[in-house]
């Protein structure tokens, strides 16, 4: 049976909205944990560390109000041009969670799919997300993309690439290709359109998340740093999204 998500500490409950105010797919940058280590003299992999109760918080408040899609950008096609203690870090830790909080996000009804490029990315990390995606995938409260070695650049390429194959072995026809069709060899065909796009510690960049799919997402940047992000953060940003007037390019 699925489990409830356990209520905020304080006991807090997600605002009041209209449903169609409720953002379906959420993507967010958890940025700020090298400074929120910093600042209280720590190594930078302690904020890596505090930043993973942010995440499963953000994910119980997501449920509650009804967020059906969440992708979360947990290493990046760049992120490897850290030094390689921090790199290393990141891998072990990243293999580490999703390892154990497979069961908890399973029994919250949670689908966990990897985003990104195999290439580089360590062979333990990869059997960790894939068993995870086996264990959850016919999960359908909230899908979590976790974003692991993932590049917006390195996305679309890929896409390319495969794509161009397909038109050399006579299998799709270049005057035949749609934004339909490409968005078919992304690294997730099935993600939808991002609605609202988060990022923590106040930087106002996207750092090539999820180009393809935020054109026409609403931005929200939040100035706190990841670490002391939790739910309601979340739910502030959704009361700003709500307030926004979407036009998708219409008059
Ligand atoms: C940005 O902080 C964060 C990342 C590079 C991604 C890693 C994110 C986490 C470890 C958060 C939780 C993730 C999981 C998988 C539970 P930063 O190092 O760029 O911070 P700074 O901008 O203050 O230096």
């Amino acid at each position: 049976m699925t489990k409830k998500p356990n209520p905020h500490r304080a006991g807090i409950t997600p605002p009041k909205l209209a449903k169609e105010s409720i953002p379906n797919h959420v993507a967010i940058v958890m940025d700020g944990n090298g400074r929120w280590a910093k600042e209280r003299g720590l190594p930078r992999t302690a904020g890596h560390e505090a930043g993973e109760a942010a995440l499963f918080d953000v994910i119980e408040g997501a449920i509650e109000i009804g967020v059906k899609e969440i992708s979360a950008y947990a290493f990046s096609t760049e992120n490897w041009r850290r030094s390689p203690e921090e790199v290393k870090f990141l891998m072990g830790f990243n293999r580490d969670v999703i390892r154990r909080r497979r069961d908890e996000m399973n029994a919250l009804g949670v689908k966990v799919r990897w985003v990104g490029r195999p290439k580089r990315l360590w062979a333990s990390v990869i059997n960790e997300l894939e068993e995870a995606e086996d264990l959850t995938a016919k999960n359908k409260v909230l899908t979590l993309n976790m974003c692991v070695n993932y590049g917006g650049r390195a996305e679309i390429v890929d896409a390319a690439s495969a794509l161009a194959l397909d038109v050399k072995r006579g299998k799709v026809k270049a005057d035949a290709i749609t934004e339909k069709l490409f968005a078919k060899y992304l690294d997730q065909p099935t993600m939808s359109d991002v609605d609202l796009f988060l990022r923590s510690s106040g930087e106002m960049r996207t750092s090539n998340f999820l180009p393809w799919q935020s054109v026409y997402a609403e931005m929200v940047f939040m100035d706190v740093l990841w670490p002391d992000v939790d739910r309601r953060v979340l739910w502030r940003a959704i009361e700003e999204y709500a307030k926004r007037d979407r036009r998708f390019g219409k008059a």
